[in-house]
């Protein structure tokens, strides 16, 4: 009975991991999950009081499909100061999550069969999106050697007459690495020759940067006039540690910004309105919040580096954004124990999960085989414990 596209679609490997850890946790064993695609740490203050005050005042019926006045505002008044454009709020909408508005934004700009460039690895979703739109993936490898990252002349031969969007992601989940103005630039100078293709910059993680701003770097900021094609994607789920109040945005040109909220008004209608009020609370209130987040995030990010950089059969870079550890298992890869073969990362994560019971994320469901993804959004201890388990796992192999 299911559809044919429907019939193909498996459910996120990240969220499936992170059940699964819960549900061996529950059963009783001393599990340590490095899946967690979510901050460890509370809503701040401002915004948990905000949302309680929307209950208690009564607003709690559907707002605009594009959100409330009140979080669009607190959207604009942000974004216009980070990234120096002048959007309005009809250049705004609003929805439940930056997931759905992902799905949104390329539901409203792709036909079937047209070309989307994906710089790999990325994030697991947005393959899924691109297939659930009946458009093609087209995807670009990168590896250690290149930080993760994609170039300009990449981009440039991936260009075909079919091609109409590319996804951009800077922090990258799965990798921290951050696009540089100069890399940003050269990429800009390709697009600008193909006024035809469509961004989507998923800035998910922008504030969670460890750089001298604490923010990364955008492509409207080097190039402003890329912007009437530009969709920024944005959310209060990482850096407001508000991943289960499922408020997400996206800042565009006004015809884009205003097909994406047809699209939300026929299939979700409007986000949670308490949501709205408490997110809008956040993004005008929780700048030190944020700030003291990305402080503990950075000694967390240095701490876990140096002790994951000494397990045998690991080789990573030190993330320079968001809150993951990109590791390249390719030493371990196609070694046996008395137990197991390694022959590709996700028979890694699985033995690693059998034997020591720590979960960590294959590379290949963010395709890249060869490599496995660690949160670092746990406390220290946790990374501690599963370093020890790591290494000897890994001895096992080698
Ligand atoms: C790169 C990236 N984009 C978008 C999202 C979606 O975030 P939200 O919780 O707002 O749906 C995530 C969440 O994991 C992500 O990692």
């Amino acid at each position: 009975m299911l559809s044919k596209l429907v019939s193909q679609l498996q459910p996120s490997p990240t969220l499936a991991l992170a059940a699964k850890a819960k549900e061996l946790k529950a059963s009783g064993k001393d599990v340590i999950s490095l899946t967690v695609g979510e901050p460890d740490w509370e809503t701040y203050d401002v915004a948990k009081k905000s949302g309680i005050d929307a209950i208690n005042k009564g607003i709690t019926r559907y707002t605009p499909a594009s959100g409330s006045a009140e979080i669009k505002e607190a959207v604009v008044k942000l974004i216009n100061s980070q990234l120096g454009t002048s959007y309005k709020m009809n250049n705004v909408t609003v929805t439940a999550g930056a997931k759905f508005i992902l799905f949104s934004a390329l539901n409203s700009l792709l036909d079937p069969d047209d070309e989307v460039i994906l710089p790999a690895p990325f994030w697991v979703s947005y393959t899924a999106m691109v297939d659930l739109c009946r458009a093609k993936p087209v995807i670009l490898e990168t590896g250690l050697e290149a930080n993760f990252k994609v170039t300009a002349e990449q981009i440039e031969k991936a260009i075909t007459s079919k091609t109409k969007l590319i996804m951009l992601n800077s922090p990258s989940n799965p990798t921290g690495m951050v696009y540089s103005k100069d890399e940003l630039r050269q990429i800009a100078d390709v697009l600008m020759k193909h006024p035809d293709i469509a961004i989507v910059s998923d800035d998910i993680y922008n504030q969670l940067c460890f750089n001298n701003d604490g923010f990364a770097p955008h492509l409207l900021q080097v190039e402003p006039s890329l912007g009437d094609r530009c969709v920024c994607v944005n959310g209060v789920s990482k850096a407001y540690a508000m991943t289960g109040w499922r408020i997400g945005w996206a800042t565009g040109p006004e015809n884009i910004i205003k097909a994406m909220t047809n699209f939300q008004s026929q299939a979700l209608g409007a986000a949670s309105s308490i949501s709205q009020m408490a997110s809008a609370a956040a993004l005008n209130e929780a700048h030190r919040d944020v700030k003291n987040a990305l402080t503990q995030l950075n000694q967390r990010r240095e701490f876990g580096f140096e002790k994951l950089s000494s397990v045998p059969g690991f080789k990573l870079l030190n993330p320079e954004g968001a809150f993951y550890f990109w590791i390249s298992i390719s030493d371990l890869m196609s070694k046996s124990n008395s137990k197991f073969t390694l022959n590709d990362s996700r028979a890694y994560s699985s033995a690693l999960l059998e034997e020591k019971n720590v979960v960590v994320v294959p590379g290949q469901e963010f395709g890249c085989d060869g490599y496995i993804r660690v949160s670092y959004a746990v406390e220290n201890e946790s990374m501690s414990k599963a370093v020890e388990r790591f290494t000897e796992f890994n001895r096992s192999f080698l």
